[in-house]
């Protein structure tokens, strides 16, 4: 068929143009629209992270308190989603009920699918900006067994999610600082990597012209896989076996080098980062920060802090290029924080909301063609029908 190029993964395909996020895997460099993820995460705070990568600057006041509105008039929910909410098991994985919730929007907001002018599309962002919050606080809510809650409008952006998520019946809720600090600068950590699994997903998917809630659901199901943001949930989990089978972390180590082992370790390597990721630098400092600031001494910290000095001195993991990487520490910082290990990806998601849009937003008015790539066929050219009786 004249198709020579055979590339697995996309290792060696740009995708697209962009405009949004700049990544050098050698130097360990992430900017967003040229700003440095360093500088973000110290000065910026989340919403702003979300206006300059959809928008591409920095917002003035004014425009930031605009959005903020735009985004707070467009948050309700539908009362029939509880209904759907109310079917799932107490047990659902938050990331399929989000993925399916997220989904279910397009039902209550027809308008926000077919997006022709840019005036419509700055409304769908809002209403999918303002609503996946309490999508998220509410999976949570489910899983613990509260009463679904009410956002509030007085509140900033991530101020009001953590409200929604941890505000208690009959308690008044008082905000730690510490808490909000930490969800903010993991959430703009977390905001976009450029063509990763959940972004392409999400341009593929909306090449088609399918509705941006849409694009964004079959983005969080990617997001989900263990290799991607699931990571965060697999390290966890890794540590406590690794705890629970006497902390013994360089049995591990030679389980993850086996080749005939099927075990890696989680929240190490990366497609692009040949050298460290950044954002593993800043959350590694970040969770130790939170550990101290809440007097919290959590064990599986020893274990990883062990695991990450043994594998980076080792051949196997130096040759490969295989550091830890954004999901090795920001599962013990979710964990600090009082946040259940099965919404560990769910909270990635919530981070991983603006970047979505804005390549999304990108594709479609780049006016990008449909996502349609072609194949090296190895299977039988031709075969005669047998009957069935005859086989
Ligand atoms: N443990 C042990 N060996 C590994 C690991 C690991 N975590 N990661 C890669 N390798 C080995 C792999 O077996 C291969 O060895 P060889 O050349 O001998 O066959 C070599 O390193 C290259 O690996 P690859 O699978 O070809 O690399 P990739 O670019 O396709 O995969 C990755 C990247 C992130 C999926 C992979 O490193 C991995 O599975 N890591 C563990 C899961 C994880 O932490 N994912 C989160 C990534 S960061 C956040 C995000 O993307 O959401």
């Amino acid at each position: 068929s004249g198709i020579t190029t055979l590339d697995p993964g996309f290792k060696n395909t740009s995708s697209c143009k962009s405009a949004v996020t700049f990544l050098d895997g050698e130097k360990g460099i992430l900017r967003y629209r040229g700003y440095s993820i360093e500088e973000l995460a110290d000065k910026s705070d989340f919403l702003e992270v979300i206006y300059l990568l959809i928008f591409g600057d920095l917002p003035t006041k004014k425009e930031k308190q605009q959005f903020h509105r735009d985004i707070q008039t467009k948050s309700l929910v539908d009362e029939d989603v509880k209904k759907i909410l109310d079917g799932f098991p107490k047990s659902a994985h938050p990331m399929g009920v989000l993925s399916a919730l997220t989904s279910a929007l397009t039902a209550f907001n027809p308008k926000s699918v077919d997006v022709r002018s840019e005036k419509d599309m700055y409304n769908a962002i809002c209403k999918i900006l303002g609503k996946f919050p309490v999508l998220v606080a509410w999976a949570y809510r489910k899983e613990e067994g509260l009463p679904l809650a009410y956002g509030d409008n007085s509140l900033g952006y991530v101020e009001n999610f953590i409200k929604m998520m941890f505000e208690l019946p009959n308690e008044k809720f008082v905000m730690n600082p510490v808490v909000l600090d930490a969800i903010d600068k993991l959430l703009i950590l977390h905001a976009d990597h450029e063509q990763n699994c959940s972004t392409s997903t999400v341009r593929v998917v909306g090449s088609s012209h399918a509705g941006l809630f849409a694009s964004i659901s079959s983005g969080i199901s990617a997001l989900w896989g263990p290799l991607h943001g699931g990571a965060n949930q697999a390290v966890i989990e890794m540590l406590e076996d690794i705890k629970a089978d006497g902390g013994d972390y360089k049995k591990y180590i030679a389980k993850a080098k086996d080749k005939n082992d099927p075990f890696r370790l989680m929240g190490f390597g990366h497609r692009v980062y040949k050298n460290f990721d950044p954002r593993a630098n800043i959350i590694k400092v970040a969770a130790e920060e939170v550990l101290n600031d809440l007097g919290i001494d959590d064990p599986v910290l020893d274990i990883a802090r062990g695991l990450a000095q043994v594998a980076l001195s080792d051949e196997y993991f130096k040759s490969r290029n295989l550091y830890p990487n954004v999901d090795f520490y920001s599962g013990i910082i979710y964990r600090a924080l009082g946040i259940p290990v099965p919404m560990f990806t769910a909270m990635f998601a919530l981070g991983r909301l603006p970047g979505w849009i804005a390549q999304w937003k990108e594709m479609r008015l780049n006016k990008e063609p449909i996502s349609r790539p072609r194949q090296l066929y190895i299977g039988a050219t031709e075969r005669a029908y047998v009957g069935i009786d005859k086989r």
